[in-house]
């Protein structure tokens, strides 16, 4: 044919269309994908929850959750200072609370001597430099496996939330950095900083599960501290109705005017709207909580075969940055850290 001048536009081939606008130009090379990249994930948007038990020189692992143990302290010790080597910023403890020490009153969650605390006292001996971050909440630690105290079928708040804020107190002078408090009583977040603060522990920062909903995916959490059995009935009365989304905004205004330093949203994939409408409306750093039962969900099916685990793994996580989250906590922390040093 005849040559073109240099800049000259070339004469649409028939049949083409005549767009001006082609989304798909940028995406045409690997480079170029690169370059208009809107989102990122690193390690440091990683807070890694792991799970104790009693004993010494153990691993168990958690039925539905497949990579996933049950550590004692001293393994939660070799596992926290690899995450640290990885650069996995903060952990997050959940105690499986020895049966014969569960009660009605969910005692044992005040024990300066508690499965939490003595890991607490451990880790920040042996790893100085990671952030610890600990649930405040009864579950692990009540006999009827609810978050609050009870009289007759009714869960307490306000007698919860002083028991949560002894807690959070004795887990501060264990060497807590961040009190994560999921049990989604009113007025909690006000009572800890005021305990916290009238003992000294100012710096002690606050986490909070602002918009914790009463969900379905905690099944598998509940199986690894050994609450699921012994839960009666369910926890609708404190927990958020899945229906609701404005209510999520009060949740974490009051939270914020209580002295929150930080909000979390739970579950994370089914409720990326509500990480996006708190982190719009607030600016605040903003969580979400990849929960037990979605990370089953992915690996169970990685498993069977009917999806690529390690893609899904990474999608999943860069759909939390997309909707506006500083970070996620996620049980597929070491291993996405592995992947994103591996390049
Ligand atoms: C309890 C608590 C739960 C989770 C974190 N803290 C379960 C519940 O509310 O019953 C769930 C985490 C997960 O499913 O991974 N206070």
């Amino acid at each position: 044919g005849k040559r073109r001048a240099i800049g000259e536009a070339p004469r649409p081939a028939d049949g083409a269309l005549d767009l001006p606008t082609r989304l798909r130009r940028n995406r045409r090379a690997d480079w170029s994908r690169r370059l208009t990249r809107e989102n990122t994930l690193t390690v440091d948007d990683l807070i890694w929850p792991i799970f104790l038990i009693e004993g010494e020189k153990c691993r168990e692992p958690v039925a539905a959750m497949p990579g996933v143990d049950r550590l004692t302290v001293d393994e939660a010790v070799r596992s926290v200072e690899q995450a640290a080597r990885l650069g996995i910023p903060a952990v997050a403890l959940f105690p499986y609370t020895d049966p014969a020490r569960r009660d009605p009153e969910g005692s044992e969650a005040e024990n300066p001597d508690n499965l939490v605390c003595r890991a607490l006292r451990a880790l920040k001996a042996a790893v100085p430099n990671i952030g610890l971050i600990t649930d405040v909440a009864l579950d692990p630690y009540t006999s009827h496996g609810h978050d609050g105290l009870m009289e007759g079928e009714r869960i307490l708040n306000d007698a919860t939330v002083a028991a949560l804020a002894r807690q959070s107190l004795a887990q501060a002078e264990a060497g807590a950095d961040m009190i994560a408090p999921s049990d989604m009583m009113d007025g909690r977040v006000g009572a800890i900083r005021g305990a916290l603060d009238e003992s000294g522990f100012t710096d002690v920062q606050i986490m909070s599960y602002a918009a914790k909903y009463a969900s379905a995916f905690y099944g598998p959490f509940r199986d690894a501290i050994g609450t699921r059995k012994a839960l009666v009935g369910d926890k609708k009365t404190y927990q958020m109705d899945p229906a609701n989304g404005d209510e999520a905004l009060r949740e974490a205004e009051l939270d914020l005017l209580e002295g929150a330093d930080m909000l979390m949203v739970k579950p994370g994939l089914p409720y990326l709207d509500i990480v996006w409408r708190l982190k719009d409306r607030f600016r605040m750093p903003t969580y979400a909580y990849q929960v037990s039962g979605e990370y089953a969900m992915i690996r169970g099916a990685a498993e069977r075969g009917w999806i690529d685990g390690e893609l899904a793994m990474l999608e999943s996580l860069m759909a939390f940055k997309r909707a506006g989250a500083d970070g996620v906590l996620t049980y597929f922390a070491p291993e996405v850290a592995r992947r994103l040093k591996a390049g």
